[in-house]
Formats: C-alpha cells, sequence, structure tokens
C-alpha cells in the first residue's frame, strides 16, 4: 500500500498496455454533463491490489477485489483510470467516457437577406446550434417540410461544448412559396446518448416571388353559354389583369369577364405582377360556327400524337356519320379525300417540327379537327463540367457546375437533375417554349466540404412528356466528374505517449483516422524550439514536451505531446556493504528506470520485508537487490556485512582496564612482600604492633 500510492501518478500518465487484463464493465461509458454513471473494474488475471481513479477529483479508491463506483460527471475532460498492481506487473487502463451536452438552441435564419426570395434565384439558409459537445458526433439536418434536403457533420475536434453554424444553398421555385424549412441538430452517440433531435425553435416560412404563368394559353368559349372568362392565376405577389381586345372599347382591369357581354372574337388578358406578364388568350365562338367545329363527326385515337425526332408516328381518323369524302391533310403523311369510313395518317420518319395535321370529313358541310402533335428529341449529348476551375477544390470554398444539353426538344418538357452520388441535390426546369431544338446549360452552385472529397456529380435530361409520351420517360446521363476537396490537417488524438527507448518517434500511434487532411499532410516532429529527426531513435534522456505537425499545402496543424521515454532499471550497487547492526536501512544501491524502478530485497531466494528489516550481525551474508518496472526486472548480488553494536567496545575496554588494574595490585603485593624479607620484618610482627590498644593505658 505504501509503495502503491506514489505510482498512481506514473500510471495516470502511462498508455495502457494492450496486454493489460483489465475489464470494465461497461466496456464505455456515453453520459450527459452534469448526470452520473457507475462503473466495475475487475480483473482477468490474479492481482494483488487494484485501485480506480477519477482524474483532478481526488477520489481514489483501492482494493483487492473489483471495483465499482458511481461518478458524477462535473467536468468536460477527466479521466477515469483503473490500475492494477500484481506481483508480474503494473499496468492501467482508461475508461472511454463520452461527454455529451444538447444544444441550447438551435435557430434558422436566411443568409444576407430579408424578405421574400425570388423563384430560380440562389439563397443561403444557416443553422445556428448553440452549445453542444462533443461536435464530432454531431449531425445538423435540413429539413423542407418532412423531406430530408442534405445533412452537415462537423470536423472541429473539441469535447466541450461550441456553438457551430452549418449553411445550405436552395433555389427555390414557386411550389415551395409558404414551404417550411427547418434545421435539427442530432448527437449520434448510440442508443446511450440522446434519442431526439433538437429542433429550431420556430421553423423558417419562405415566401417566394414568381410570375403568372396559366396552365393554358388559350380557351375557347362557346358565346351562348353564360360563362366567365376566368383570367385568375396564381402568382406571388398578386398579378393585376387587363383585357384587351379589337372589340373592346377600352381595356378593362379585372380578373374576369362575362361571356354573354361580349361579341364572337379574340379577348386576350395579361396578368402581370413584379416579376413578370403572362398573357391568355380567350376564344369567343359564335354558336353557328361552333356547331360545325365542334360536332365535327370524326375521331381522332390517339387525340395526341406524342412522337420521336425521325420516328414514326399513325393515327386514325374515322367517319362518325356517312359522307362524301373524308382526308388526312398535312405537310407529310396526307390521305387523300376517300370514301373510306377509317383513315391513317402515317408517316415513318418523322422529321418536320412544326407539322400541323387535321383530318377532314364532308357531309352536310365540312369540318376538320386538328391533331396536337409533340415531336421530341432527346439530347445528342449531356455533359457536366466545372465552371471556370480545374484542379482539386478547397473545403467551404463555393464552385459552380454546369450541365450542358445539347439539342433537346421540346425544351418546355425538360428537367434537368443534378445528382451527388445517388443523391438528387437539384433539379431544373425551362420556362422557354420551342418546338424545335435548343442548346440549355443549367448551373448549380455547390460547396463542398470534406466528406466530398472523391464524391461524383452528374446530370440527367429527363423529357417528361405526358400520359402519351413513352412509358419510361426518355433521359440522358452525363459522365461523372470525380471531384478532389482539399482541406486543411488535423490530428484528431494527441495523447500523451511512453515509449521503450531505442522506439523512434515515427512510431507514435498515428492511423489514417486520428490524422485527417488532403493532400495527406506530412508529419514533422518539434522539440525544444527546433525540429527533431523523428527516425532516430529516442535516448532515455530525451523525456519531455514535443509537438507534432501536420502540414499539408493548405496550412499547419500541431498540437503538443508529453513523451515519456521509459527504460528498464539499472542498477549500480557496490559489491561489499558494511552496516551498523540495528541502524536504518538503506539500499546499498544506485537505481535508476522509467517508470522509476520498485528496489526488493531477497536472501536465499526470501524476499526481505526490509521497511521491518533491523539487521544484527546474524544477518551477514549475501543478498539480491531487484529492481523492477513495466520495461524490466534486474538483480545484483551483494554481500552485506552487518557490523556489532558500538556497545560491545565499551565492554572490552573496560574488561582490559579491570584486568590492568588486577595485574597492578598484583605487582604492589609481590614487591611488599620482598622488602619484608631484607629487613627482618615480619608480617605477623606488624599485624601484632598495628594491634596495639593506643589510648586504653599503655606501658606508660
Ligand atoms: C463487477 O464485476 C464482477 C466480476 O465481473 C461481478 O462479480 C460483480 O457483480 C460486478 N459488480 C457490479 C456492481 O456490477
Ligand atoms: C485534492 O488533494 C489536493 C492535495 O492533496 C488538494 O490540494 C485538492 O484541493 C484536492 N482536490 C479535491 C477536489 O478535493
Ligand atoms: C452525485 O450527486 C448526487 C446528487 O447531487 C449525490 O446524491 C451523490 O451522492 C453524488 N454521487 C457522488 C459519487 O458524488
Ligand atoms: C459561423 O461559425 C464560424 C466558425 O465556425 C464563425 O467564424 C462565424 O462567425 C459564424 N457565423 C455566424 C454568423 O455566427
Ligand atoms: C376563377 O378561377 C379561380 C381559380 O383558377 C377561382 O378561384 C375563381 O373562383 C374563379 N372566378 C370565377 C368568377 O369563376
Ligand atoms: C384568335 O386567336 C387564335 C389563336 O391564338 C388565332 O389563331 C386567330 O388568328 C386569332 N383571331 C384573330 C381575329 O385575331
Ligand atoms: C400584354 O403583354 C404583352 C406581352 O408581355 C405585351 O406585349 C403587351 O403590350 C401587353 N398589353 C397590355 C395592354 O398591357
Ligand atoms: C470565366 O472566366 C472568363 C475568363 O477568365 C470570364 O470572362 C468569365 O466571366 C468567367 N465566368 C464566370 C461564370 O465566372
Ligand atoms: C471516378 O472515380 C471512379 C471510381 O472512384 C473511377 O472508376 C472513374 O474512372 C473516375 N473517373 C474519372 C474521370 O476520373
Ligand atoms: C505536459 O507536460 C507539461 C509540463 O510538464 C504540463 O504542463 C502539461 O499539462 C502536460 N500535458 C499533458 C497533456 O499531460
Ligand atoms: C539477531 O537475529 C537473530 C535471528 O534473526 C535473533 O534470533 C536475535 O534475537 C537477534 N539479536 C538481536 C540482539 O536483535
Ligand atoms: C538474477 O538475474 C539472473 C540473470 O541475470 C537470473 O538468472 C536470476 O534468476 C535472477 N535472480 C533473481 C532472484 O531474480
Amino acid at each position: 500500500m505504501l509503495l502503491l500510492q506514489p505510482l498512481i501518478g506514473l500510471l495516470l500518465i502511462s498508455l495502457a498496455h494492450g496486454d493489460c487484463p483489465i475489464l470494465f464493465s461497461p466496456v464505455y461509458v456515453v453520459v450527459e454533463y452534469g448526470k452520473s454513471f457507475s462503473v466495475n473494474c475487475s480483473s482477468t488475471g490474479e492481482t494483488d491490489q487494484f485501485g480506480l481513479s477519477w482524474e483532478k477529483s481526488n477520489e481514489t479508491i483501492e482494493n483487492n477485489e473489483d471495483i465499482f463506483i458511481s461518478v458524477n460527471v462535473t467536468d468536460w475532460e477527466r479521466t477515469l483510470t483503473c490500475y492494477m498492481y500484481s506481483n508480474e506487473a503494473l499496468c492501467s487502463q482508461n475508461l472511454p467516457v463520452t461527454i455529451y451536452k444538447t444544444p441550447d438552441n438551435v435557430s434558422i435564419s436566411i443568409v444576407n437577406h430579408r424578405g421574400p426570395m425570388i423563384a430560380g434565384q440562389q439563397y443561403e439558409l444557416q443553422c445556428d446550434v448553440h452549445d453542444v459537445a462533443p461536435v464530432t458526433e454531431l449531425a445538423v439536418k435540413w429539413y423542407k417540410g418532412q423531406t430530408l434536403l442534405d445533412q452537415t457533420t462537423f470536423t472541429e475536434d473539441s469535447k466541450t461544448p461550441v456553438n457551430v453554424n452549418t449553411t445550405l444553398l436552395i433555389r427555390p421555385d414557386r411550389a415551395d412559396d409558404g414551404a417550411q424549412y427547418r434545421c435539427e441538430a442530432q448527437l449520434d452517440l448510440g442508443e446511450d446518448g440522446p434519442q431526439y433531435p433538437t429542433k429550431s425553435l420556430e421553423a423558417l416560412s419562405a415566401e417566394v416571388h414568381y410570375k403568372p404563368k396559366h396552365s393554358s394559353s388559350t380557351e375557347t368559349i362557346i358565346q351562348k353559354d353564360v360563362v366567365t372568362l376566368n383570367c385568375t392565376v396564381k402568382a406571388n405577389p398578386a398579378p393585376v389583369y387587363i383585357w384587351y381586345s379589337d372589340h373592346l372599347k377600352e381595356e378593362i382591369s379585372s380578373s374576369v369577364l362575362q361571356s354573354s357581354t361580349l361579341s364572337p372574337g379574340n379577348y386576350t388578358c395579361n396578368a402581370t405582377n413584379s416579376l413578370g406578364t403572362d398573357t391568355k388568350v380567350f376564344i369567343i365562338k359564335s354558336e353557328l360556327h361552333l356547331s360545325v367545329e365542334n360536332q365535327c363527326p370524326v375521331q381522332l385515337n390517339p387525340q395526341r400524337a406524342v412522337v420521336r425526332y425521325n420516328g414514326s408516328v399513325a393515327v386514325n381518323c374515322s367517319a362518325l356519320v356517312s359522307h362524301k369524302g373524308i382526308g388526312w391533310e398535312a405537310s407529310e403523311g396526307a390521305v387523300p379525300k376517300t370514301s373510306n369510313s377509317l383513315i391513317i395518317w402515317r408517316v415513318s420518319h418523322l422529321t418536320e417540327w412544326d407539322i400541323q395535321p387535321f383530318c377532314y370529313i364532308n357531309y352536310e358541310r365540312q369540318c376538320q379537327v386538328e391533331l396536337p402533335v409533340i415531336i421530341y428529341k432527346t439530347p445528342d449529348n449531356v455533359s457536366i463540367s466545372i465552371v471556370n476551375h480545374t484542379g482539386p477544390m478547397i473545403a467551404g470554398r463555393q464552385y459552380e457546375l454546369q450541365c450542358d444539353v445539347h439539342d433537346v426538344a421540346p425544351v418546355q418538357y425538360l428537367t434537368v437533375k443534378w445528382y451527388k452520388g445517388q443523391t438528387l441535390l437539384d433539379q431544373t426546369t425551362f420556362t422557354e417554349n420551342s418546338k424545335t431544338p435548343v442548346n440549355v446549360n443549367p448551373t448549380l452552385l455547390i460547396r463542398p466540404d470534406r466528406d466530398d472529397d472523391g464524391a461524383q456529380y452528374w446530370c440527367e435530361a429527363q423529357l417528361d412528356l405526358g400520359a402519351e409520351g413513352p412509358q419510361h420517360p426518355p433521359k440522358e446521363t452525363s459522365a461523372h466528374i470525380n471531384i478532389t476537396v482539399y482541406y486543411a490537417p488535423n490530428i484528431q488524438f494527441c495523447n500523451s505517449w511512453s515509449p521503450l527507448t531505442g522506439t523512434s518517434l515515427d512510431s507514435y500511434p498515428l492511423n489514417i483516422n486520428s490524422v485527417l487532411g488532403n493532400p495527406r499532410p506530412i508529419i514533422s516532429w518539434r522539440h525544444k524550439a527546433s525540429s527533431v529527426n523523428s527516425s532516430l531513435p529516442l535516448t532515455k534522456f530525451d523525456s519531455g514536451q514535443y509537438e507534432i505537425i501536420a502540414s499539408n499545402v493548405l496550412s499547419n496543424f500541431s498540437c503538443s505531446i508529453n513523451i515519456t521515454v521509459e527504460y528498464p532499471p539499472e542498477l549500480n550497487c557496490s559489491e561489499n556493504y558494511e552496516v551498523k547492526e540495528k541502524t536504518l536501512f538503506q539500499f546499498p544501491c544506485i537505481a535508476d528506470g522509467s517508470p522509476k524502478p520498485k528496489l526488493s530485497l531477497r536472501k536465499n531466494g526470501n524476499i526481505i520485508q526490509h521497511e521491518l528489516f533491523f539487521p544484527n550481525w546474524t544477518h551477514s551474508g549475501q543478498y539480491q537487490v531487484i529492481a523492477e518496472n513495466q520495461r524490466g526486472t534486474i538483480n545484483s548480488t551483494v554481500t552485506i556485512n552487518i557490523l556489532h553494536d558500538s556497545l560491545n567496545y565499551f565492554a572490552i575496554v573496560a574488561l582490559v582496564l579491570g584486568l590492568l588494574v588486577f595485574f597492578l595490585i598484583l605487582v604492589v603485593i609481590v614487591l611488599l612482600l620482598r622488602r619484608n624479607k631484607r629487613g627482618h620484618y615480619d608480617l605477623q610482627s606488624v599485624k601484632q604492633y598495628e594491634m596495639q590498644p593506643l589510648g586504653n593505658g599503655g606501658p606508660a
């Protein structure tokens, strides 16, 4: 426990190793900011000790078993690390945690424009999304009514909430007047993320101005019928109407006229608004004239002919009454007057654009019925190109595509559709009226983004000829153009790195997904304000803060990476080590290594609990000092000589002194004995003399 605590710091910055047997349950977390989550850390291997820490807060838990914690998310950038310590290895794993926040507000607006839009012109819508995280998982979707128009994702990399905006180019047409445009912001985080998008509070209600256009430009009316000549037509702004005719004394400003008050003839009505005028002719026919024309007793089948240019056509005309003759009048395929009851107008290669065939019959009088003919021609060639641009496009800039449609008729039935891949982007129709072939070249503005690199754009020209036309509307497709989109470099993950010595910077884990940019960025490194050769092996002195730079023709992106070069332990021990008995234990070695090695001591293969180790002289002998970290283990044998306690020296000194005193006394006694012999001196008599009582009345 004492050893483990200082290692937590190291573990937090070291990369998780692939073989670390730590298991999280759940394996990743998606949580809303401010909410809480729970996680369980366990191991498939054998462990001595577990720890789980939530960086920055001091919530570190340690245990011998699995750990279960519940965490409140109050910070955007924190790492939950589970680490594991066993005899063999120390390792850690970070739990992948995605913290999200749904936007406060999503709003839609038109860029640089107020008031109504004009049909056929291009406008830019903007969607603003406030305070959302993580923006990398955000998709903004554009809708017109219930129809999804487009969708945008973001390349910015930010874990914390940001405001973003995105734009959409639109070209509204008359049908879009009153359409509701809106945008939605959806965080795509799977089933643990928000399930519903945040919608723009108010939809943008488009007011589109368009000019009047009647569905047909003439109408025939019988004089006898009391009907109205109704010129009313939809347009925005609402049109004003003017009637004029040879049969009117003056122009009339009104949307309708009463037929009963009018004499036969042509009555023309102009419907006009700020964008233009559309003219419609009402032909009032007298009852007499009408009875002849309208009840002309022939029947055409079909009543309208749609023919491919140079194609064949056959239309029946059958007499409904007995007659004196029936025929087809036409510049090609005319049928002379005959007495048959069914005659066929037939042309095998119809090439006359203005042909106006009619079938006539002679009975009491002569009448005729005209056959409307539409001659169509598919384009010779449909091609797509980029206007005034070659080479790669740059993300976020605007470009113009042009679709060239050559030699098509009739243009009023033509629709040009624009595609990106399989997605219909836009379609263009034409208001010109022409029976003969024309060339058209509509354009489309695009603003490609990163995801459009490699996209294929193409256009398609289609003739919608109605019920009498071919079953499958004829279409011609252009070749596909592949666009290349250049975009600025970005590095998605700039994590700290702890490589082994000898590894080069080229081995820093970058993959195709973490480095963005087109052209593919070149990676370079800087350290201490100068550039570094990334292929050189790193030495143990190369740890520190590095700058990784991704560069391409558009710009540079750099971020800072802390690199800790790891290396196995190194031990420098003295062979013999003398230490006094019962002094504080210190390792007889200098240990180096990264991460800092853990030292232990063994004797005869047994681990010595050195914290409790107070050596006495009987512990002298050979020991192994073992240093280990994640990168390796090393040992060194040391002879430790434990010296006796210094108190024993005093005992020896005392003994020596005691012996010395004893010998001195012995010497004194020997000397005294020798002197007594020489002077007739008797020890006994001396003793007797001394024994004489002194103050007890002696021989005085
Ligand atoms: C944690 O995981 C262990 C082992 O997988 C399991 O026995 C335990 O019930 C889990 N605890 C919780 C709270 O999920
Ligand atoms: C964590 O501990 C450090 C010192 O041990 C202290 O300064 C800091 O305020 C603590 N932080 C929290 C969130 O408790
Ligand atoms: C999380 O917050 C809730 C309510 O604020 C509180 O009751 C709970 O104890 C907190 N949990 C942790 C692990 O801090
Ligand atoms: C849109 O976002 C860009 C950055 O992404 C910012 O520079 C710009 O000012 C924003 N535009 C508006 C109108 O908010
Ligand atoms: C004229 O036509 C419009 C629609 O085309 C219709 O709403 C209107 O009632 C008509 N007016 C008259 C007087 O019939
Ligand atoms: C009336 O209009 C029809 C069709 O536009 C045209 O054919 C005819 O010549 C016109 N009549 C007169 C008298 O202008
Ligand atoms: C009606 O419109 C046509 C075509 O725009 C124009 O030539 C004509 O002068 C207009 N007539 C009146 C009376 O406004
Ligand atoms: C394209 O370039 C030519 C010549 O550089 C110029 O005259 C023309 O206006 C440009 N067209 C467009 C649509 O920008
Ligand atoms: C466009 O790309 C496709 C496949 O990505 C390829 O088959 C085709 O040849 C390319 N076309 C051009 C004009 O480069
Ligand atoms: C990198 O190291 C510097 C200084 O040692 C420190 O300020 C910074 O927070 C570290 N960054 C990371 C991402 O660990
Ligand atoms: C010295 O160590 C031995 C064996 O570990 C032990 O039995 C003895 O009591 C120790 N002597 C002293 C003075 O600590
Ligand atoms: C010490 O290292 C040697 C090889 O260098 C090895 O054979 C031996 O097992 C190691 N001893 C211990 C106790 O780790």
